[in-house]
């Protein structure tokens, strides 16, 4: 089956605001510069909100993280849980149609679906409820056939209960997941012929089961309100982010975070409603004042540097930072420095994006000749020349670059947006500007990388 975008797109995408605070939590988790290991989390919230991947989505996840929208387009695609198209608004009904299912009765399941659904998978009902597919083993063989509707197994089907399930489903109520036919798990349908003190003191259904009949619900989409936000890895310095009481992120969604830590779902609904009036917008993070995070030290003094220039302009650079300007950003830090901002390494190439400048750049290398820009971790031999030709050709020329610049030149990497953030030029480029070496710069002198 071809994995394509579906032609048919809503113009936005923007998770609800407890939504939106559970996804700055997952990035949080991951080192600076590996942001995109966020993908797979974000893809599948987006698709638990919506009921299926939509193109929008992928586009502001790939922003989320910094990564170009091709590279989340070839995860959305790989992956056939992400659904392509748009499923129905109660529930997408998937059948395993593998072999022990297929000889229980698959088949007749999805004459089912083809009869009170649609004729083809992948197509929503007439009522817009409903829409169904054909799905590989889901592990319940013991139970076939089944069939995964929402989060949940239903199992040991017939047509007829699965037409009663639709039926259900369509009138609001919730089935009970689990065995169809009386059975507690997969023991014999005859009953247990030993291990029999399992009786006693078992619940009606078995504990998935009864986790869906004690919520009440099997089919819904995820807001975010339903469990505690919950990020103790913050609490432990893990992906070296700002502090979650200090993340600012879209709409401020952590507003809606309780002091225990719990989403406030009257919060969380305001958010809601002023959601669907304006998209909401990415903002920068804030860590607290004067206390920027090891790594941004270095680009909190480049920003404050950078804002007391003259306006650039094409030409040989001023060279490298003077220690005095370094002293002067440090004693009169203005902008996001002084403010304690410093950007999510994710959001900011969009951040930034709109507010992000120019960096200086040079007609040409200077007397010397440029430097080996493939020096740097994912620069190659294409980087290096598109890097040329926007005029960069040292490495001390991208140590140099503020926050605001990163992003500047991440959104103008035709075709490679986001790699300076996600490969860490900078820091990079400061190691080799001062005549150290980085481990990657030591494989490539050694002759260990080919292009
Ligand atoms: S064959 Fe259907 S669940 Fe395994």
């Amino acid at each position: 089956m071809l994995r394509r975008l579906h032609p048919d797109q809503p113009a936005s995408f923007a998770f609800t605001p407890a939504n939106q605070a559970w996804a700055e939590a997952q990035i949080a988790k991951f080192p600076e510069g590996r942001q995109a290991s966020a993908i797979i989390p974000l893809m599948w919230r987006a698709h638990e909100q919506e009921g299926w991947l939509t193109r929008p989505a992928i586009e502001g996840i790939a922003d989320m993280l910094g990564m170009a929208y091709m590279r989340a387009l070839e995860v959305a695609s790989f992956y056939f849980q992400f659904q392509l198209q748009p499923t129905g608004s109660v529930a997408m009904i998937q059948i395993c149609g593998t072999t022990s299912c297929m000889i229980c009765g698959a088949e007749d399941l999805m004459a089912v679906c083809r009869e009170k659904i649609a004729d083809k998978p992948h197509t929503v009902s007439a009522d817009g409820k409903f829409s169904w597919e054909e799905v590989e083993c889901q592990g319940a063989c013991a139970n076939a056939p089944m069939a995964m509707i929402g989060k949940d197994y239903y199992e040991d089907l017939t047509a007829d209960r699965l037409r009663e399930i639709i039926d259900e489903l369509a009138a609001g109520r919730v089935p009970t997941p689990g065995p169809q036919n009386g059975r507690f798990a997969s023991e014999p349908k005859s009953g247990l012929t030993s291990l029999k003190e399992f009786d006693s003191g078992q619940r009606k259904y078995n504990a998935s089961a009864q986790l869906a009949s004690d919520l009440g619900e099997t089919v819904k989409r995820i807001d975010g309100t339903e469990v505690p936000l919950l990020a103790p890895w913050r609490d432990k310095g893990a992906g070296h982010h700002p502090e979650p009481s200090k993340v600012v992120v879209r709409d401020a969604p952590l507003d809606i975070v309780t002091e225990t830590g719990r989403i406030d779902p009257a919060k969380a609904a305001q958010g809601d409603a002023a959601k669907s009036k304006a998209k909401p917008k990415q903002d920068n993070t804030a860590t607290p004042a004067g206390k920027p995070g090891p790594k941004d030290s270095a680009s909190v003094a480049k920003t404050s540097r950078a804002s007391s220039k003259a306006p650039q302009v094409a030409g040989e650079t001023a060279g490298t930072p003077k220690a005095g300007d370094k002293a002067a950003s440090k004693s009169a830090p203005e902008g996001p420095a002084a403010e304690g901002k410093t950007p999510l390494p994710g959001a900011a190439a969009e951040t930034t994006a709109e507010a992000g400048q120019k960096p200086q750049t040079m007609t040409a290398p200077r007397a010397d000749g440029a430097d080996d820009l493939k020096m740097i971790k994912g620069v190659g031999p294409k980087l290096e020349k598109l890097l040329n030709d926007m005029g960069f050709y040292h490495f001390d020329q991208i140590a140099a670059w503020s926050p605001g610049e990163v992003a500047w030149v991440d959104q103008n990497l035709d075709g490679f947006k986001g790699r300076a953030t996600r490969d860490e030029w900078i820091r990079q480029a400061g190691i080799l500007a001062s005549g150290g070496d980085t481990e990657f710069a030591k494989r490539v002198k050694k002759g260990d990388v080919y292009e």
